[in-house]
């Protein structure tokens, strides 16, 4: 959980169960944890609207959207902006973007929730969030943060690789190697036995050094 401590802001750490909230949004209130129901969820910051990156970045995953759903997963967007600042944006975005807002985005005025997920980092700007990235799963524990600068706009397809990995080794006893993507070779866990893994892994593996054993993709 989220804490304050002799007034420093401990961070969310991975494992942590993330913090609930009641927020406006651009698809009415939303109370996060309901919200996300049995779903992954990624909820992200970008640093305001009207800004030339984060447009890019909403029409991005936008577009994306059916990826994610494929993988059972919601997104959710943050700005400090008001809802009616973002219902203007949000025309902005589909005229130059192509594609509709198709998911929710808060609206964060009061900070409530850039606060509680410490996504406001005064070394680099006092008002505006980070553009940060938190990977939840179904039982609401944080697996994944990424934190990028304001002039840089994020790799959505890099997201999607990550939640590739985590859904795949939740349920394999594998590990996913350098610059792995869905379908590629992986490693096996070095907790687990040669004897085990000539039964876990039928289609073999080889091994490059006892604690290196690479397999092809369980469930593919
Ligand atoms: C943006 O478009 O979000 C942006 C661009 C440059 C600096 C900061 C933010």
């Amino acid at each position: 959980m989220h804490k304050k401590h002799k007034e420093v802001t401990v961070s969310l750490r991975l494992g942590d169960e993330v913090p609930d909230f009641t927020q406006e949004s651009t698809e009415g209130p939303i109370s996060f944890h309901d919200w996300m129901g049995d779903s992954w969820t990624v909820l992200f910051s970008h640093p305001a609207d009207f800004t030339p990156v984060c447009t890019t970045e909403l029409g991005m995953l936008a577009s994306l959207k059916p990826e994610f759903d494929k993988r059972n997963v919601k997104v959710i967007g943050l700005s400090v902006d008001p809802k009616d600042s973002h219902e203007k944006w949000a025309k902005d975005i589909a005229e130059t973007q192509g594609s509709e807002l198709n998911f929710p985005l808060l609206a964060d005025a009061d900070r409530k929730v850039a606060e509680l997920y410490d996504m406001i980092h005064p070394g680099a700007d006092a008002t505006t969030t980070v553009r940060s990235v938190f990977v939840i799963d179904p039982k609401k524990k944080l697996r994944l943060t990424l934190t990028y600068p304001a002039p840089t706009g994020r790799n959505f397809d890099e997201l999607l690789r990550v939640i590739d990995s985590l859904q795949l080794t939740d349920n394999e006893k594998v590990a996913t190697p350098a610059n792995w993507k869905d379908g590629d070779d992986v490693v096996i866990l070095p907790s687990i036995s040669n004897e085990d893994a000539d039964k876990l892994f039928p289609k073999g593996y080889k091994e490059l050094k006892p604690y290196l054993r690479m397999t092809p993709q369980p469930n593919k």
